[in-house]
């Protein structure tokens, strides 16, 4: 993949497949077979949007304010997950950093390019795997990837290589010959992933990659994720598996309603919501609810209950003396216990406390 050239190709694919993404900057490819260097560590952020807004609708049949003054950094040389509940913008955004759409007001810099004056100069440096698998399924996946490959002007034996290195990269060596229409779902979005790296973008954009993919896929998934990482590619991906974001990100950011809502790493965010937790595990479940009553003092909010596990969790103010008093009220009351202990909390649990809906799955 020598080849580092116009990068617009998900935008061509896309603009013919998404109807729904409002006003479409489409175009053909600009500077063919321009290097363009990777972002060194510590450069200028990869993605920079300030006070962005896009609304959908007009005022007399109602109005979405999707971006409603939307102020994401993401720094160079990491992997930046956005999280939201359904709705909270995050395709909206991605396909603003992918120049599909114009946001209405607000600052956006892509490789500090802006991308709102020059989407033109934006698509030459950004891969993109929209939220639904956008290949060709009459053709095999082997000339999906040529195909994609001849749109970034590779000369024939150029793009038949390019297409070889990206079916080892995403592990599809043994299916490549196939018709994709046999494809099984996990296939067509590793497929998908590979399409949006034939030209070796710069910035790779993710919308959901493994939303629907069994876990051992999704494991391979995030290697081929981290691999591109350590070649340089930066990433900026939307999830709805909290876990994903913990796994892979170095900064997430929690939007809701348009809006970034907290910022931070894994760690950071979970500090900064979250307090310790307190969790029992009962030996039988009838006295599940009676150690849920005794806990409520204890927690700074109502005790969380798992029924088929025998499991509660409160979130606790004073850590370890929260623990010592939960010891002894069960203890006191001879409850018999699988397990008592004391944890920090989970980034579903963050989540659920910023945005106050569960974790988006
Ligand atoms: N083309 C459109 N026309 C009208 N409203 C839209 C359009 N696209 C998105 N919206 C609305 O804008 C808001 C943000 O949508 P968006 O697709 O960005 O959310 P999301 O965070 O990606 O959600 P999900 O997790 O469900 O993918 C939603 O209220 C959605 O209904
Ligand atoms: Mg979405």
């Amino acid at each position: 993949m020598a080849h580092r050239g116009a990068r617009c190709h998900r935008s061509l694919i896309s603009s013919q497949r998404s109807s729904e993404s409002g006003q479409l900057l489409t175009g053909l490819p600009g500077t063919l077979g321009r290097m363009t260097p990777r972002a060194a560590p510590n450069s200028a952020p990869t993605i920079e949007a300030h006070g962005l807004t896009k609304h959908y609708g007009s005022e007399r049949k109602g109005m979405v304010h999707a971006l409603a003054g939307l102020d994401l950094v993401a720094p160079a040389g990491k992997v930046t997950a956005i999280l939201g509940p359904n709705g909270a913008g995050k395709t909206t955004f991605v396909k603003a950093v992918a120049t599909l759409l114009r946001p209405d007001a607000g600052s956006l810099t892509v490789a500090g390019i802006d991308a709102i004056a020059h989407p033109e100069q934006v698509r030459r440096v950004i891969g993109l795997a929209g939220q639904n698998a956008a290949v060709e399924p009459a053709l095999t996946g082997r000339e999906n990837l040529v195909m994609v490959a001849r749109l970034f002007g590779h000369t024939a034996p150029a793009a038949k290589a390019a297409a070889a290195a990206v079916l080892a990269e995403i592990h599809l060596e043994d299916d490549a010959d196939r018709p994709v229409k046999g494809y099984s779902g996990g296939m067509r979005r590793r497929l998908d992933l590979g399409a949006s790296l034939v030209g070796s973008p710069r910035i790779l954009l993710l919308d959901e990659p493994t939303t629907g993919l069994d876990p051992r896929t999704r494991i391979e998934l995030w290697e081929s994720i981290r691999s591109l990482v350590a070649g340089g590619t930066d990433v900026m991906l939307t999830t709805q598996y909290l876990e994903e974001a913990d796994q892979l990100a170095d900064h997430i950011v929690i939007i809701d309603h348009g809006r970034a809502i907290a910022t931070g790493t894994p760690t950071e965010l979970k500090s900064q919501a979250g307090r310790d937790v307190v969790e029992v595990r009962v030996q039988h479940g009838h006295d599940l609810a009676t150690v849920a009553e005794m806990l409520a003092p204890l927690g700074t909010e109502t005790p969380h209950l798992d029924e088929p596990a025998r499991r509660v969790a409160v979130p606790v103010a004073e850590g370890t003396a929260s623990l010592a008093v939960a010891v002894r009220l069960i203890s006191e009351r001879g409850i018999e216990l699988d397990d008592i202990g004391l944890r920090r909390p989970t980034l579903d649990e963050v989540f659920l406390a910023l945005t106050g809906t569960g974790a988006p799955e």
